[in-house]
Parts: structure tokens; sequence; C-alpha cells
């Protein structure tokens, strides 16, 4: 083979297309190996089975990486706008959810059907497991679990290790240290955070509640803050401000919820205080809140049945704070069974930025999640790999 490429995922399959759609590449083989039974698993359940195949607003600072520049240049060289020209020349019918977002108005399917079809002319091999890949003269041998296969050229795009249910593994990260590169420690991303048990007391009775709120980590230079869905479950809290906070919290930090982002709690109550005050504080807050978590709050502060007019500043001031600088310190995070991504990956140190050739193993390349960049939720993870995966194909 003249090229073969480790995962028929997103990042895979897109490769796959772009080496055999550019100039001159008609005659040149493509192997694509999986090992499970069917390609692009995690594009037919993504976006809710709707895919949200990419975000317009796919800069550099929306990805995380130990280097934040690395993604620039295959950003740079295929552009949300290329995705969606492919998308409208299949006659997938689409929508712009919300700040860029991009979803199918069908079945994510298609766009896995559009892949397969781009890749016409390559080979697909499914139900093969790859167990290594060692350097051969000139090329690589890869061995898998149907013996060994020898290729000029090798692309890893085996992804991370969320969700090892739906087939990852961390055969991508193994191949790039047996080959001499480096690893950023992968980590699960875009993942519900676990609370300990005080906390999960003051979630459990609002659960299935959701609201718009602030999310925030860090503080200065560092802060990262998310205003998007929170939503209060059984286990504790999820919605997408806290996957995307997930990103940015380690293991003993604390978040701050402001579950009223555009309201000065604690100077509402003050005025509606001046304004007679009668009511109770339950009722004050449902001005704001759903009226559920209003009673919630009231109750943790002491003051369920209380009336506002009875309340001095210093208690208003410490409801204010209770809805607008909620602090939570997690205990953990969901891990792997259900992070969307993988944080950290193949050290970008390694690999060239234009192409993600490994700069000291020429002819191996690494796109898509096994890589240290990981984006934002809606939509930049699936740009990384289909920009990725063009900028490796135009090098091959
Ligand atoms: P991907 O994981 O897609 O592909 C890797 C392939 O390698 C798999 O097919 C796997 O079977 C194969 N493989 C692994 N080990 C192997 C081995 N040893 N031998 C052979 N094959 C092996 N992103 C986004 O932008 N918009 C969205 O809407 C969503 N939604 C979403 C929902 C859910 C539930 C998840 C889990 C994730 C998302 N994502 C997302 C993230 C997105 O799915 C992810 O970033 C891309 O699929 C990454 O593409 P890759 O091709 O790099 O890996």
């Amino acid at each position: 083979m003249d090229t073969v490429i480790l995962g028929a995922g997103a990042a895979g399959l897109f490769c796959a297309g772009s080496i055999l759609r550019a100039d001159g590449m008609e005659g040149h083989r493509v192997l694509v190996l999986d090992h499970a039974a069917a390609p692009g698993e995690k594009i037919r359940i993504s976006g809710g089975g709707r895919c949200n195949f990419t975000n317009l607003a796919s800069v550099p600072d929306r990805f995380l990486s130990r280097n934040p520049r690395f993604s620039a240049s295959a950003l740079a060289g295929f552009r949300p706008q290329e995705f969606v020209a492919l998308v409208d020349n299949a006659g997938i019918a689409w929508h712009e959810k919300m700040l860029g977002q991009l979803f199918c108005d069908g079945s994510a399917r298609q766009i896995i059907d559009m892949l397969l079809h781009r890749m016409r002319g390559a080979e697909l091999r499914l139900s093969t497991a790859v167990e290594a890949v060692t350097q051969h003269g000139d090329g690589f041998v890869i061995t898998t679990s149907a013996g060994p296969v020898r290729a000029g050229r090798v692309v890893v795009a085996t992804g991370g290790r969320s969700i090892p249910k739906m087939g990852a593994t961390g055969i991508g990260y193994d191949i790039a240290r047996s080959c001499g590169l480096d690893l950023v420690e992968p980590r699960a991303g875009l993942v519900p955070l676990t609370f300990a048990q005080q906390d999960l007391d003051k979630c459990r009775p609002l659960a299935g509640l959701s609201v718009t709120a602030a999310v925030s980590h860090g503080t200065g230079r560092h802060r990262a803050q998310f205003r998007d869905g929170l939503l209060f479950t059984h286990r504790g809290l999820s919605g997408p401000a806290i996957l995307q906070i997930s990103n940015f919290w380690r293991p003993g930090d604390e978040i701050l919820v402001d579950l009223a982002p555009d309201i000065d709690i604690a100077a509402g109550l003050r005025e509606a205080r001046g304004q007679g005050g009668r009511v109770g504080i339950s009722t004050a807050l449902a001005r704001w809140l759903p009226a559920r978590l209003a009673d919630a709050v009231a109750l943790e502060c002491g003051l369920q049945g209380a009336r506002l007019a009875d309340q001095g500043n210093e208690m208003l001031q410490r409801v204010g704070a209770r809805v607008n600088r909620w602090g939570l310190r997690p205990v953990g995070s969901e891990g792997w069974r259900t992070a969307e991504v993988t944080l950290g990956g193949v050290d970008t140190r390694g690999l060239d930025s234009r192409s993600l050739v490994a700069r000291t193993v020429p002819g191996l390349y690494f796109i898509g999640e096994v890589v240290d960049v990981t984006g934002w939720l809606g939509g930049y993870n699936f740009q990384w790999a289909w920009a990725s995966a063009h900028a490796a194909g135009g090098d091959i």
C-alpha cells in the first residue's frame, strides 16, 4: 500500500478523501483500517444524532493545547466554509443552531455517507485491529489482527481514549511512544463533573431543571468562562456550560457558577425590599429564577417562609452570592466512560504544524483527536479532524 490510514473515524475518512481527490493522486493506493464493524461511529452519535459538523468561528483560541498556536496553520488551510461547501454539494440540509454551530437538519449518517463517497477508490478494511507500527526500510509494517500490512506512509487517526465502548483505545499513543514521540498526559474532556455528597444534596432535588448559567474557572489571564445551559442531575451538574469548563478544571480546583448571569441578585432584592418587601424571599427570587431553584436557595440560606422586608443587607448579600457566585469544588469527572473528547495526546513539538508529519519519522502522520489539540464544545473538534486530515492528505 502507498498509504495506510489507521482509524476510520472523522479524521481518517476525511484524510483518505483528501489524498485521493488531490490532483495527480488517482492511482495512489490508500487503505483505511479500523477494528470497529462500521466506520464513523462517533460521527453517527454526535450532536445528538445530527452531527454538529463544524463551527464557523474555528480559530486557534477555541482549542486547548500545550502549544496554543500549533493548530493555526492547519485551521487556516481548511476553513469551515470549505467543509460547508462539501456538505452543500452532497445536498445535505443544515442549520446554524447558535454561535456558529452547524448541524445537519437530518441524520448524522449523511455526513458518514458523504465521507465514504469522497474517499471512493480507497479500500476500507473493518473489524481489523491495529496492534503496532514499526519502521521497515523506507516504509512501515503495521501489525494487525489479520496479519502484517506494509505501507509507504502511515497516518495515525485512531482518536483518543474517550468512550471505550465506542471503540476508543490508546493505540495511537502507543505508536507515538514506540516511534520516539512524547505525549502530553491524556485526560478526559468535555465531561460531566462529579461532586461530594454535600453538593449532591443541593443538586438532586433540582434534577431535570435547566437554566442558562455562566460557569467560570481560574482568575486573571487564566480565567475561562462559558455562558450556556446548565442542567441539575441526580449525579450533580451537567449541560454544555459544565462540559465546557471541564476542559479547564483540574482536581482540587473550584468552579464558580452564576445562576442568573444578567442580574445582580443582591441589588435586585434590596430594590424589591425598598418597594414594600412584603413578599417571601422565594417569591422575590422567582422573578429571576425558576420557582424550584428559588425555593432551594431560600431553604439553603435558612430563609424558607421568611419575608424579604425582615432581611438586612448582609443577608441579602449572602443570598445574592449563593445565586451569582456559587462556588463548587468538584471531586472528579465521569471519566472516559462519558467524556466527549480526550485532552492531551501526541505532543505537538514532535509534529510539523503544516503537514502533521512526525519530525523525526518521515512518512508517519498523526491527525485528529490523537494529537494534543482539543476544541471547545460546538463543532470545533470535527473542524480540527477535517483540517488536520486535509493538511496531512495534502502533504502525502
Ligand atoms: P474517532 O474517535 O472519530 O476515530 C478513531 C477511529 O479509530 C475509530 O473508528 C476507532 O474505532 C478506531 N480505532 C481505535 N483504536 C483502534 C485500533 N486499535 N485498531 C483499529 N482501529 C482503531 N465533535 C464535534 O465537533 N461535534 C459534535 O457534535 C460532537 N459530538 C460528540 C458526541 C459524542 C457522544 C462524542 C463521544 C464525541 C463528540 N464529538 C463531537 C467529538 C468528535 O466525535 C471527535 O472529536 C472526533 O470523532 C475525533 O475524530 P478522530 O477521527 O480523531 O477520532
